[in-house]
């Protein structure tokens, strides 16, 4: 009788699962050459996000083959999809970023019930609109200047979920931001301003389903407690919204080398667990799933030159003390989620690759 391996136990999709919750990881085609990655994302996740291929600027540039292939891997095997982004300041395709403002509003629609038709039914959430708040740049609302803003105002958030609505009524609806998790007087800011949008959206009838938190933290850099955090959410709750973490990862670069899986693996346990106790979740995902591949290695590099270590598997595909951290999380709150436990599957093909 094998001896059970220890990644036999059940993955964190299964004790996501008692929560009535996904659990998924930001994942590329690269990720998917890997027959070991690809493994540990079955045994782990059961929902993936595109972390580059469904985004406009990768759509213009290679077509939906890469996009396609993704969604075909997750409807293979049951998982969900969440498609990440739709409109978004830093991935408007070149040709578009200056153009004049009718042309860019005709071409940003376009891409948008595109995208959103092509896999209607197949994709269970999208992220909208992703980072729509900037308050530094001093615009209404604290909105971000960007060519969107530009194009279409003030309402180019609600017109980009109602398009979205109308390409596929049954996708969760997703407004993405970062730095709403922050313990400062900018993140408390932000959140006024992030409650202050989705009221004015709601109240306009706008089809806005989730709040998205991003969830790129920094080791170490959040309180032990985080009222405001936990208030904020309990208002977005009482909106009647669920809130996803889209995007989670806990920057190591400024830990001690000896301490920061301790303190990486912290910062999961209390991010996660605050959310989860403050508002109905659907999915709790990270920006990938092992260290081997993740945005910080240059985003956020150590400076003594270690390989970070922000995700729960390490570059061996082992489960970390992040990974157990998440696990802990997950079982600590009560069922919580608002997703039919198996989530929405992608089941058919996608049409021939554009
Ligand atoms: C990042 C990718 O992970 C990087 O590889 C890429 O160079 C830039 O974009 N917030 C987002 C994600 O919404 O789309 C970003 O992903 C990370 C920050």
């Amino acid at each position: 009788m094998r001896k059970p391996h220890p990644q036999d136990r059940p993955g964190l999709r299964d004790l996501a699962r008692t929560r009535g919750l996904l659990f998924g990881a930001a994942v590329s085609t690269a990720d998917l050459d890997s027959e070991a990655y690809r493994a540990a994302l079955l045994r782990e996740c059961s929902l993936i996000s595109a972390e580059y291929e469904m985004k406009w600027d990768a759509v213009e540039r290679v077509g939906y083959g890469p996009a396609d292939a993704l969604v075909g891997f997750a409807g293979a095997h049951g998982l969900a999809v969440h498609g990440h982004t739709l409109w978004w300041h830093e991935s408007v395709p070149p040709p578009w970023s200056g153009a004049p403002r009718d042309r860019f509003a005709a071409a940003a629609f376009d891409h948008l019930g595109a995208a959103v038709g092509r896999y209607a039914g197949r994709i269970a959430s999208w992220d909208v609109v992703n980072e729509p708040l900037d308050l530094d740049h001093g615009r209404s609302g604290g909105l971000r200047a960007s060519p969107f803003l530009d194009a279409f105002g003030p309402g180019y958030v609600g017109a980009a979920f109602r398009a979205a609505a109308e390409a596929d009524a049954r996708a969760v609806l997703v407004l993405n931001e970062m730095g709403l998790e922050y313990d400062s007087p900018d993140a408390d800011a932000k959140r006024r301003a992030m409650l202050d949008l989705l009221e004015r959206e709601l109240a306009a009838g706008t089809p806005i389903h989730a709040l998205g938190m991003q969830s790129h933290i920094e080791a170490g850099s959040q309180p032990r407690d985080h009222p405001a955090l936990a208030a904020f959410l309990r208002e977005v709750a009482g909106l009647g919204l669920s809130v996803m973490i889209t995007e989670m990862d806990v920057a190591d670069w400024r830990c001690p080398r000896d301490r920061r899986d301790a303190m990486v693996a912290d910062a999961y346990r209390r991010h996660i667990g605050l959310v989860l106790e403050a508002c109905p979740t659907l999915a709790v995902t990270t920006w990938g799933l092992a260290d081997a591949r993740t945005w910080l290695s240059a985003f956020r590099p150590r400076e003594d030159g270690a390989p970070v270590r922000p995700l729960p598997l390490d570059r061996r595909l082992r489960r970390k003390p992040a990974w157990h951290a998440i696990a802990a999380a997950l079982a600590a709150t009560p069922p919580c989620g608002t997703l039919e436990p198996d989530g929405v599957h992608g089941t058919e093909d996608p049409p021939e690759s554009g």
